[in-house]
């Protein structure tokens, strides 16, 4: 018998023994990880000292988070999303230098496939909603514009949906697009202005919110991944700071640097101009990417 193997179970001596028999772990990697989770879901057992029954329920709550995945539903990722752990993945592996934009989560409707439109093109295919228009520059931390950034930006519509959402309801790729900047580093494009609308919350994530008193709501965004030779590829958001969730995001997405402005302009020459019918919601955001590391 090795000494790691000596020594019976108690409540005690429970993180010794559980992490002692990972002694000969293959992996150095994955033996560092068990040894905290087990020392810290031990310390969790042990304050909250659940009864058979409570334990149960929480085996259950993940076995029917299990069953509800599919390739279109990922349940598991939204508790980490509501349990603020997303973000932390997310703040832990994009720390970012002065000046550089900051990240947030990408979530479940991104897809990899959507059109690369003209500088000026509207993404939003079904005319429904308050017209947008979306303007600014892509920057490296000295200022300079970065020429060929690639920008994939998606959003939910003025309903709160996106196109995933509502096949065969809205036109596929509809407030989806992929844009590239000239030497100017500039971006535009035009689109409605998005809702906020709940993440999936008929299964188990959803109940756990209910019970916890909390909503399931994400403040009116868009997303955007930014791609530029040189610099680190940059998943973000722009968040409109007048929503009524901005200070209550169910997944804790928001960040102060990632507020733009949502202007409401009555000019009818620009309307005009960027071919709308009436008065028309302005965003101007640049973006500062960070050099690869
Ligand atoms: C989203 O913004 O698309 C999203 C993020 C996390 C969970 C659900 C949706
Ligand atoms: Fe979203």
């Amino acid at each position: 018998m090795d000494a790691h193997e000596k020594g019976f179970f108690t409540e005690e001596n429970s993180v010794e023994v559980v992490t002692g028999r990972n002694k000969n772990a293959r992996d150095e990697r994955l033996k560092q990880v068990m040894e905290v989770i087990t020392r810290k879901l031990h310390e969790a057992v042990k304050e909250i000292e659940p009864t058979q029954d409570e334990w149960m329920q929480a085996i259950l709550f993940l076995t029917r988070t299990g069953q509800l995945c599919t390739d279109w539903r990922q349940e598991f990722i939204l508790l980490s999303d509501v349990l603020g752990v997303s973000m932390l993945v997310d703040a832990i592996n994009n720390r970012k230098p002065n000046g550089a934009s900051e990240s947030t989560v990408l979530g479940p409707f991104h897809i990899a496939d959507a059109p690369e439109l003209p500088m000026g093109a509207n993404i939003c295919l079904d005319s429904k909603g308050e017209d947008m228009a979306i303007h600014g520059r892509i920057l490296d931390t000295e200022g300079k514009p970065v020429a060929g950034a690639v920008l994939d930006v998606w959003q939910a519509n003025d309903e709160g949906f996106y196109d995933v959402q509502q096949k065969g309801i809205q036109p596929d790729f509809n407030l989806r697009g992929v844009f590239r900047t000239g030497v100017d580093g500039r971006y535009w494009f035009r689109a409605v202005k998005p809702k906020f609308y709940p993440i999936p919350d008929d299964g188990t994530v959803g109940q756990l919110l209910h019970a916890l008193g909390r909503h399931p709501y994400r403040p009116a965004h868009l997303h955007f991944i930014l791609k530029a030779d040189g610099f680190e590829t940059l998943t973000t958001h722009i968040f409109d700071p007048d929503d009524p969730y901005i200070n209550s995001d169910a997944v804790f997405g928001v960040k102060e640097s990632l507020l733009a402005e949502f202007k409401r302009v009555q000019d009818p020459v620009r309307s005009k101009e960027l071919d709308f019918a009436g008065p028309f919601w302005d965003v101007e955001y640049d973006f500062v990417l960070a050099p690869c590391g």
